[in-house]
């Protein structure tokens, strides 16, 4: 059985409906993301596990106990909101060690958690200063530490790296990530930065609308996105709509503006009205193998590629090109565009994305 399960859970306030009929199964010692638009329902979901919001229906289970009724403070759950209350009257190293304080663990031991937890945040020699004599990015690592320090065997994290500046929050990613496999500590991060929930996570829930979208490994939500939400929600894509002309045991053809597209399907379902998708770093220019041929309209240099905005007949195409050798042809050129069937992708128009009244 999952280390937290939450079965069937709503969320109302009054008429409108914030989260809707939710299941979610966390395995212990996993980190799973809860990624999605600003409003989409992420810190609802993750209050109603820690216990400030109460769920309208459903139940909560953390180890096989029912916890849907518990009090907050008896759940053993550390969190990190977004609003990180640090105790103004206390040091830093005070702050973190609270509640290792509160639970008596004995001097010694408080004073190397403190430590650990500190220089994992990147704020050794900072124990002795006071929260107002600190930056917000480093309020925001403090609350960090507080929650590791205490080592809880769930760990709730909304938007916890939002304060601190980009190079920092990388290398955080990627030492968070370290010292909560190194603990085992299982834990929800809540987060509209794709590259955190991708850099973090063994898993991704993709929320959209107070529901989860799409429940998959990091690479599966890339490279396999199961709806056109999904599709379009993370990374970059291109999306021609078309209609499936006839289905092929492995591939759809799909007539897209006057051409016909060959796009495997993958055993899905696929018929009528469909979205084709590829992403610009699947097409590359070519000169004698071309399936498209169009005009640069944009051409950005970004340091470690190229994006270009490419008019064809199937649309305006989106490409990315790493910055290896020449640079690509200027604006106004035309140039050949290619790409391999298999990594088209082909998803049925969902109708209901743009008609369901979540908001
Ligand atoms: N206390 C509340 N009363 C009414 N609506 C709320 C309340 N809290 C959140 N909401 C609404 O629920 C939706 C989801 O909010 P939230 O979970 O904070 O989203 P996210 O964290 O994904 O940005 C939003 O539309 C928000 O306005
Ligand atoms: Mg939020």
């Amino acid at each position: 059985m999952a280390f937290l399960t939450l079965q069937g859970i709503s969320k109302r306030y009054g008429d409108f409906t914030a989260i809707e009929q939710l299941d979610l199964a966390v395995e212990r010692g996993e980190l799973l993301a809860l990624l999605g638009p600003s409003g989409c329902g992420k810190t609802t979901t993750l209050q109603m596990v820690a216990g400030f919001v109460t769920p309208t229906a459903g139940r909560i289970l953390l180890d096989g106990r029912d916890i849907t009724q518990e009090r907050p403070e008896k759940r053993g759950i550390g969190v990190v909101f977004q609003s990180y209350a640090l105790f103004p009257h206390m040091t830093v190293a005070g702050n973190v060690g609270f509640g290792l304080e509160m639970r008596k663990v004995k001097r010694k031991e408080r004073d190397e958690r403190v430590a650990e937890a500190l220089s994992l945040v990147r704020l050794n020699g900072l124990g002795h200063r006071f929260p107002k004599e600190l930056s917000g990015g480093q309020r925001q690592r403090v609350a960090i530490a507080r929650a590791i320090a205490m080592q809880p065997e769930l760990l709730l994290l909304d938007e916890p790296m939002s304060n601190l500046d980009a190079k920092l929050r990388e290398e955080m990613h990627i030492e968070l990530r370290a010292i909560q496999k190194r603990l085992g500590i299982t834990t929800i991060l809540v987060t509209h930065d794709q590259v955190e929930a991708m850099t973090m996570s063994d898993r991704i829930a993709m929320m959209h609308r107070g529901a989860i979208a799409q429940l998959s490994t990091p690479y599966d939500a890339y490279e396999r996105p199961s709806t056109p939400f999904a599709s379009t929600f993370l990374g970059r894509t291109n999306a021609f709509p078309g209609e499936v002309l006839r289905r092929n045991p492995r591939c759809a053809e799909v007539a897209v503006a006057g051409t016909t597209l060959h796009v495997p399907h993958e055993g899905r379902q696929v018929d009528g009205s469909v979205n084709v998708y590829i992403r610009p770093e699947k097409v590359h220019l070519a000169n004698g193998d071309a399936r498209v041929r169009g005009r640069i309209a944009t051409r950005v240099f970004v340091g470690n590629q190229w994006l270009l905005e490419v008019e064809t007949e199937l649309g305006k195409l989106r490409v990315a090109q790493p910055n290896l050798g020449a640079p690509p042809p200027e604006e106004g050129h035309e140039v050949g565009l290619a790409w391999t069937d298999d990594d088209l992708r082909v998803l049925t128009q969902d109708d209901r994305e743009s008609a369901h009244g979540h908001a």
